[in-house]
């Protein structure tokens, strides 16, 4: 028997690559009213313009009618402050890697919004327990109904970027998550258009628990100079049919989101194959990002 989410409105914390792409995947395939925030007003006007781009594609591809689009388009809306999502039935985090911030935006959710609306973050890395924890009302413990039930509606729903396009999302339950919110969450991505897999609540989960070493291992390649960056990426593009290098597709998600996660793994784990490269934290030292800030592994002029 398949689970209906029940949301009727959701809310995506973010406007960047990651948020952007949820909230469209929300309004075009989900048919949700989708409430956006970003504390820069400048992020917001890029990432809806984008999104008016995407739309566009659409439309000229034969994928979406214009009245679809349209529809679509109208479906979102922007709210000022996290006090705007107290209609929501479910709030998707996508800020950057950083546990104390995302603490600080889960408790403050907790504080404004029903103790029913569903908080996921779309960490890719971070203990979805610890995040959880931070919600419990402040003077309550985690053995009070308050803090158990406000703890028990965070989840992880892990999306991969570009969103409108790769059709995973990874699900992930905190040690205090309900089966309840774990299902409507399962819905939620499936009515996103996302096929949907589990992951424990370790740090990387299952993507990035693979994903990371494949990707240091080509930057300590590219430090001992065994290959050219070009070389690298040809051979898992040539000879494995990745669509993207690992050096490439480290400049595409980002190196200060790369570090950030190798980061979180290998302190969470301890195991030296997450050790982030000194390759990697001198680029990141230089503000060289990849593909948003213009250098990386590659130029994007
Ligand atoms: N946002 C939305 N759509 C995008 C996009 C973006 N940023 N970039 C490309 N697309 C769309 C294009 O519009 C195009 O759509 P249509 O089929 O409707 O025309 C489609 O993707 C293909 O694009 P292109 O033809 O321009 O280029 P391509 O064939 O080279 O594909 C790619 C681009 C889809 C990004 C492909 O290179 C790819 O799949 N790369 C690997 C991406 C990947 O591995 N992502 C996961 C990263 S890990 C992660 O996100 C999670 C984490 O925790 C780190």
């Amino acid at each position: 028997m398949s689970i209906s989410h029940g949301i009727r409105r959701a809310g995506v914390i973010g406007a960047g690559q990651m948020g952007l792409g949820i909230a469209f995947v929300s309004a075009v395939h989900a048919k949700v009213p989708v409430l956006l925030h970003d504390r820069s007003s400048a992020q917001i006007k890029s990432g809806l313009s984008f999104f008016d781009k995407l739309l566009a594609k659409d439309v000229s591809k034969g994928k979406l009618t214009s009245e679809a689009a349209k529809e679509a388009r109208d479906r979102v809306a922007v709210v000022d402050d996290l006090k705007g999502f107290k209609d929501a039935d479910l709030v998707v985090e996508a800020v950057s890697e950083n546990l104390a911030v995302k603490q600080g935006i889960f408790r403050t959710l907790s504080a404004e919004l029903s103790p029913k609306t569903i908080l996921a973050t779309n960490t890719s890395s971070i203990s979805i327990t610890k995040i959880a924890a931070s919600t419990i009302p402040e003077g309550k413990t985690a053995a009070d109904p308050e803090g158990k039930e406000s703890a028990s509606r965070v989840v992880g729903l892990h999306f991969f970027n570009p969103v409108p396009v790769m059709k995973l999302v990874e699900l992930i339950a905190a040690a205090q998550t309900s089966e309840e919110t774990l299902n409507r969450a399962r819905a939620y991505a499936s009515a996103c258009g996302k096929e949907v897999t589990y992951s424990k609540d370790v740090p990387g989960f299952v993507a990035n628990g693979l994903l990371m070493p494949f990707i240091n291992e080509a930057i300590l390649m590219l430090e001992k100079g065994i290959a050219t960056r070009e070389d690298i990426d040809k051979t898992l593009k040539l000879g494995m049919n990745h669509p993207m290098g690992p050096l490439q597709l480290a400049d595409f998600i980002g190196l200060d989101t790369c570090l950030a996660i190798q980061q979180t793994i290998h302190n969470g784990t301890g195991d030296s194959k997450y050790r982030p490269s000194v390759l990697l934290e001198r680029m990141v030292d230089a503000q060289w990002y990849g593909k948003k800030s213009g250098k990386g592994f590659y130029d994007y002029p």
